[in-house]
């Protein structure tokens, strides 16, 4: 891989002098979907596959980005000066809203950069292509300028500018996920302080598959923003009586003695998943360190339930993935995973049954829905490094 990287690298750019390779990866979500911005916790993993750069400094002001996923758009030219102007639609808008935000935050690039990115996450499916390629440049300006920023600092410099440079109002889940992965493990986040616990993944005789919709979404065109806002009110209708900061500082009791302040049926559903989701990956992370898989896999079965009835985030495509995925013999558990409306859904398969599982939940897929879902067996790897 490397090798093929700096051969394009050097057609691209004239030569491979002064360019090392990069890698971040993209990320899967196992349990505690839209929770991270309620003030919830979180349980992604980081993925092997991901973003893969080559990159060197320029000793002028321009910002030269090249996609081997995009080559029909050539060599993109910014200059420094200009970072504010943005493409609409287009994918170097996430390296330069990253160059963009490091200079807001006090880390200021002084000099410009030859990128060539090549992902293998696929696009828009969900397993957070854009937040690999935030995190990538974000890493890759602390290895090229020695900015003093850590791991932790990475994912909250790319949360910013996706938020602020992409208009997107993602929380920390992604970014944090791509920039702390660590090989093997979960991450038990808990989003309204941001501590943290690595949770070993062992499935003794399964595998982690996600499944593709291969219907594309975008965050920026999807109800996300709407899902938000409405959490917010609903936190606000409950702030009227209650002394909490997040959704997420609520038992399933509480939310449901006190619910009827949100007078709103749709709001109360929305609050009512980001409370119950919450409780729900505190629960499947105990019964991961108890090594019940069982309960882990009713419990990512439930949660997509609640994305299905309660915070509407599905859609006909990942309710008949999931459908289909729980009909299988060796099937642990499944459900949507990331922002939803479209995307991919995990599940936990029994390693002999892998092959059945694909070969019918593809099958049915196809007949359902009129085109092919894609399957992927994944492994869970580390954050982003120097190759
Ligand atoms: C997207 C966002 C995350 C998170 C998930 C839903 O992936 O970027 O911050 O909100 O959706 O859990």
């Amino acid at each position: 891989m490397k090798e093929k990287l700096l051969k394009r690298f050097g057609e691209v750019f004239g030569s491979t002098e002064s360019a090392a390779v990069y890698f971040a990866p993209g990320r899967v979500n196992l349990i505690g979907e839209h929770t991270d911005y309620n003030g919830g916790h979180v349980f992604p993993c980081a993925l092997t596959i991901g973003t893969y750069a080559v990159a060197r400094l320029r000793s002028d002001d321009k910002l030269c980005l090249y996609s081997m996923n995009f080559e029909d758009s050539g060599i993109g030219e910014s200059t420094l000066g200009a970072i504010e102007e943005k493409t609409a639609g287009d994918w170097r808008n996430y390296p330069k809203g990253i160059v963009w935000a490091f200079g807001q935050k006090g880390f200021p690039v002084d000099k410009g950069l030859d990128i060539l990115f090549y992902g293998n996450i696929p696009n828009g499916s969900g397993l957070s292509s854009s937040a690999s390629i935030e995190v990538l440049t974000g890493f890759i300006l602390k290895e090229l300028f020695g900015f003093d920023v850590t791991n932790q600092d990475l994912a909250l410099i790319g949360q910013f500018s996706e938020n602020r440079y992409n208009g997107v109002n993602c929380g920390i889940m992604d970014q944090f996920a791509i920039a702390m992965g660590k090989k093997d493990c979960a991450i038990f986040l808990d989003t309204a302080d941001l501590s943290y616990e690595y949770a070993p993944i062992a499935l003794d005789g399964a595998k982690i598959v996600i499944l593709n919709t291969n219907k594309k979404r975008g965050l920026g065109d999807s109800k996300y923003n709407e899902r938000r806002s409405e959490c917010e009110a609903a936190l606000a209708a409950l702030q009227t009586k209650l002394d909490i900061r997040s959704l997420g500082e609520l038992t399933e009791e509480a939310f449901e003695e006190n619910k009827f302040l949100i007078g709103d049926e749709v709001k109360i559903k929305r609050a009512k998943h980001a409370v119950y989701e919450n409780q729900r990956t505190i629960k499947a992370v105990k019964a991961l360190q108890e090594k019940d898989l069982a309960l882990f896999g009713r419990l990512m079965t439930a949660s997509h339930d609640s994305l299905r009835d309660d915070y509407e985030v599905t859609g006909a495509e990942l309710d008949t993935l999931v459908a289909e995925a729980l009909k299988q013999e060796g099937t642990i558990g499944a459900r949507m995973t990331g922002a939803g409306f479209g995307g991919c859904a995990v599940s936990i398969v029994k390693t002999d049954c892998v092959d059945a599982f694909i070969e019918n939940v593809g099958k049915a897929y196809a007949e359902k829905i009129g085109y092919n879902a894609d399957f992927y067996v994944v492994e869970i790897g580390g954050g982003p490094t120097v190759l």
